[in-house]
């Protein structure tokens, strides 16, 4: 549903995205295109979907959102929100009418994206979030001219007005009944390419077996990258985002099994109850946006070396579910990762879910992760350090690293310095150095060989003075410098 009407198509190129759809077929040029890459926000749009029962709206960026993956959502554009009456307001929407009060728009180019992240916000709290909420929810969003603060009064601002009932609620009912009377497999197909959106796992794999090539989505935070500046251009794309089995968070005594196709905001807050060490890499992994659409699996499955979420879930010793239309196998998650964007995955394969261990009695927990920018960038080193600890001697270590080699990996030689020493700054501070025997690390755009070695060193020595008590913290600490 576009605002407040059912759109149905079948003829239309798989490899579109929802803001070219937007701007040039459906004539709604308010979403705007500034970077085509998820970075800036101005394209972000509300996207409804239902669960449980229940419709959810949440903030998207329309240029990663390929248009397969709309089927069943509740799309609201910029252009809707006047259509809700505010005579009080002179018909615009609390959102923008605050942000005109506060100036907060100069050249206006961003601000479609603002009053969408906005107003996800406020429909989603009764009341002001205070401005941590209020900086998470625009972590996505870049301005160029305003300096941000008048923004951030808009956001306090919106809420003193009166409240008015959103419309589409009501809508989003009506089209639900449309929804379930649909029983062929939704797809969209142009000349002899093809978009499938299987409803169930019996589908997606049966289909993953008919086209072996196909490309799998799920958020396609990844995805509609390669196909916008890579030109990737897959005969058959195959979306995992709608198929129930893949998409649930089950909460056993001893694991969580997240399914691959759970965005990271729907199981975050559980796991970091369990982990809240693993909070800050999370709240850092990309944007609101980003996280309301990108999903584990995509993380696994794109096999990128720079990948936040595989150091942590290595360190943890997590494994992950595989299916094709045989059978299921699980496997160590270490060695799903071959070599560079290289896997084990088999083409006829999917990734169904990643089973982490909750945590045991003992154990020290620490990831960090260094990028240029704390909002909205990827990382440049990623560490994961996991000890098991007896009488305060570490008597187990599994540690994880990204951004140091083609594939994120284990630092063996790390773990081998650290087993049976006394969990003391000291101990760390001695076993930094074997990162150099772990790792050769590249020189790229995010970082020189040197600067990773050296950062991925001060990293350990950080945790070392993180797990140390107080009183072993009388010792120097020794930091490396390298250049950027
Ligand atoms: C602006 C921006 C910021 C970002 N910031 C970060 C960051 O800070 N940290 C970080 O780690 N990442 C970041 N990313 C990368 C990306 O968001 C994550 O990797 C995300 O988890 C990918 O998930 P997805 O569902 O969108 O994957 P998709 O794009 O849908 O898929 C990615 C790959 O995985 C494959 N795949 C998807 N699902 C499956 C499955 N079930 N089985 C097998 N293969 C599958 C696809 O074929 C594809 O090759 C960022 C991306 C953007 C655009
Ligand atoms: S156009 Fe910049 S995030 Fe989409
Ligand atoms: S008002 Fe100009 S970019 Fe934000």
């Amino acid at each position: 549903m576009l605002n407040d009407t059912t759109v149905k198509l079948e003829t239309v190129s798989p490899q579109l995205n929802v803001l070219q759809w937007l701007r040039n077929q459906e004539s709604l040029t308010g979403t705007k295109e500034g970077c085509g890459t998820g970075d800036c926000g101005a394209c972000t749009l509300l996207v409804g979907e239902v669960k449980q029962g229940q419709w959810h709206y949440k903030t998207m960026n329309s240029c990663l959102m390929l248009l397969g993956n709309a089927h069943g959502k509740h799309i609201i554009t910029v252009e809707f929100l006047t259509q809700t009456k505010h005579p009080e307001l002179s018909d615009l929407h609390p959102v923008q009418r605050a942000l005109v009060e506060c100036h907060g728009s100069q050249c206006g180019f961003c601000t479609p994206g603002f009053v969408m992240s906005l107003l996800a916000l406020y429909i989603n709290n009764d009341s002001y979030p205070g401005k941590k909420a209020v900086i998470h929810a625009l972590g996505g969003n870049l301005c160029r001219c305003t300096g941000y603060q008048p923004i951030l009064n808009a956001a306090e601002k919106c809420f003193d007005y009166p409240r008015v009932e959103e419309p589409w609620s009501e809508m989003a009912l009506q089209f639900e009944k449309v929804l379930t009377s649909i029983d062929a497999i939704p797809s969209l197909r142009q000349n002899d390419e093809s978009f499938f959106v299987p409803q169930n796992l019996e589908d997606l794999l049966n289909l993953k077996n008919t086209y072996p090539t196909a490309k799998l989505v799920a958020g396609s935070t990844d995805l509609s990258i390669e196909i916008g500046q890579q030109f990737l251009h897959p005969e058959q794309i195959i979306s995992v985002l709608q198929v129930p089995e893949l998409s649930q968070l089950i909460e056993t005594e001893q694991t969580f099994e997240i399914g691959a196709a759970v965005a990271y905001d729907n199981f975050i807050q559980r796991f970091c109850a369990e982990y809240p060490e693993s909070k800050e890499l999370f709240e850092r992994l990309g944007s609101c946006q980003i996280r309301n659409t990108g999903t584990l699996g995509g993380s696994i499955g794109n096999a990128s070396p720079i990948g936040d979420p595989a150091p942590l879930l290595i360190a943890l010793n997590a494994k992950i579910e595989i299916a094709n239309l045989n059978e299921h196998r699980v496997i160590d998650l270490q060695d799903f990762f071959v070599s560079y964007k290289k896997t084990v995955l088999q083409p006829n394969e999917v990734i169904t879910k990643i089973i982490v261990p909750k945590r045991s009695e003992q154990q020290k927990l620490a990831c960090h992760k260094i990028s240029k920018r704390i909002e909205d960038d990827i990382s440049a080193v990623c560490l994961a350090v996991n000890v098991t600890l007896k009488e305060n001697r570490i008597i187990s270590a599994r540690c994880a690293l990204g951004g140091m080699a083609a594939i994120p990996a284990r630092a063996t030689a790390l773990e081998q310095a650290l087993i049976g020493k006394f969990c003391v700054t000291q101990s760390f501070i001695e076993a930094a150095n074997t990162i150099e025997t772990d790792f050769t690390p590249m020189t790229d755009v995010r970082a020189s060989a040197e600067y990773r070695l050296d950062s991925a060193k001060n990293l350990v020595t950080r945790i070392g003075t993180e797990f140390s008590t107080p009183s072993d913290d009388t010792v120097p600490v020794r930091i490396y410098h390298a250049a950027l």
